[in-house]
């Protein structure tokens, strides 16, 4: 147990606003000398250190993070905790990839030792990374689940996650048994984690190729009886996906459709991947309030596609956006890294990012697509006091490149090009150091 106030003293940038709709200076709160005051697990103020020392209780110690950035916790809306050790597998495309390297290894978390073990790797390097609130997809087995949350529960992190529903076209030990017993699976694990903690259950249809009509009917009546879950799948990654989707589903007018049709969309649900879809299909995620993140490391390892931020950003249309790495698909945890992968898919879509758009798409616009702004992912009073120490020169190449930067934007573009893990200084969580760079070896660069 540590003090009741935490106060931080370093330069202070987070987002009251989405930048793609209004502009990188409108949407960007930065305050050069500020000081970040924590109570509780919560921030009670940001603002100025010379507004704000005066008013801090007395005895109260001043961490100062010199020269140092202090960011909102990193927020990664899809990632596979299960997937952590087959990160890189040589292979085909989506689906190739899915029953040669994926299936088999989630297999193994029926194993609850194995997948205690997987999950505290899984979290530790979340943290290292600066990540502080994942969405994250576990495998068909409850175990699987618990595993998760008692690992998080631990760190006190805010994580979302749920059992994978799966009952067709996977090997058959993989497979739910029957839909009515993945929602009653479903059922006790909410009971079990969901407001434990910080955790958070999220209703996980694999994706509409590996679900029947029953199992997605099922997945979206889950949802709607527990207000307060988020709901995640994945969504037209592929083109061979979207062909299947089209012949399993030949009633439904497109891939949004198959998931509006059973109720799956809405504030709090998450779509990873949105890569193939048409206009009607982004009107009606916007609509909705849906979420999607972008796993640029994914799509390109995969070879998916090029996600559009231009249609998912339309102002008549917006879309809650978010970073997700992906991992296994993706090739890393850092959101740092996966930003530098969104700002060259951006470039070849002509849409290219600021540090600024990208910052805010790992932060806020995470919390956004998964319904929690006003929770996670800003440093504005009454959020979760979750947040990241970023060090402008924690490498030779980025002390180089940042020596004479003269704005906060080209900074933030800087570390989202060449930051990594080594330019986390410290990540905490709840108002308390969670995680510590150390020194030296990895300071070498
Ligand atoms: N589609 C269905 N399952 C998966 C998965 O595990 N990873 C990715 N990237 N796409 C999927
Ligand atoms: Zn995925």
């Amino acid at each position: 147990s540590g003090p009741a106030v935490t106060a931080v003293r370093g330069s202070l940038a987070w987002f009251s606003d989405d930048p793609f709709l209004t502009s990188d200076d409108r949407a960007l709160e930065y305050v050069e000398d500020g000081l970040l005051v924590c109570r509780d697990g919560r921030i009670t103020a940001s603002g100025r250190y010379g507004d704000l020392v005066g008013s801090l209780p007395p005895g109260t110690a001043v961490v100062h993070h010199r020269g140092k950035l202090v960011l909102p916790g990193l927020i990664d809306p899809h990632v596979h905790y299960v997937q952590t050790r087959i990160t890189g597998s040589y292979g085909e495309e989506l689906l190739d990839w899915l029953q040669r390297y994926v299936y088999p290894e989630e297999v193994r978390f029926a194993d609850a030792a194995y997948a205690r073990s997987c999950a505290a790797l899984f979290c530790d390097q979340l943290l290292r990374n600066g990540t502080t609130t994942a969405l994250v997809g576990c495998a068909t087995f409850p175990v699987s689940v618990d595993a998760l949350f008692e690992e998080a529960a631990r760190r006190g992190m805010r994580i979302a996650a749920g059992k994978v529903l799966m009952d067709r076209n996977a090997r058959t030990d993989l497979l739910d048994r029957s839909p009515i017993r993945a929602y009653e699976e479903s059922e006790a694990l909410i009971r079990r984690w969901h407001g434990v903690g910080r955790n958070l259950y999220a209703v996980t249809p694999r994706f509409a190729v590996a679900c029947t009509d029953e199992m997605l009917r099922l997945a979206g009546r889950l949802w709607h009886a527990h207000p307060g879950t988020l709901a995640q799948t994945h969504l037209a990654e592929n083109r061979e996906e979207v062909g299947q989707v089209r012949e399993l589903f030949p009633d439904r007018r497109d891939y949004v459709d198959v998931y509006d049709h059973f109720g799956l969309l809405g504030r709090g649900a998450v779509f990873a991947h949105a890569v193939h879809l048409n206009g009607r299909e982004w009107r009606r995620l916007s609509e909705s309030g849906s979420g999607v993140a972008h796993c640029p490391t994914s799509n390109l390892f995969l070879g998916s596609g090029l996600f559009s931020a231009r249609a998912a950003k339309d102002p008549r249309h917006p879309v809650r956006t978010g970073l997700g790495t992906d991992v296994g698909g993706g090739t890393g945890l850092s959101l740092l890294e996966t930003m530098g992968e969104a700002y060259k898919v951006g470039r070849l879509r002509g849409f290219p990012m600021s540090g600024v758009g990208l910052f805010y798409l790992a932060t806020l616009g995470g919390a956004q697509a998964m319904g929690l702004e006003g929770t996670v992912g800003s440093l504005a009073p009454g959020n979760e006091a979750d947040f990241v120490v970023l060090d402008p020169s924690a490498t030779p190449m980025l002390a180089a490149r940042t020596a004479e930067s003269e704005t906060v934007g080209d900074l933030l573009f800087a570390l989202g090009h060449l930051g990594d893990d080594r330019a986390v200084a410290l990540t905490y969580v709840g108002g308390r150091v969670a995680h510590e760079r150390g020194p030296c070896r990895d300071a070498e660069g």
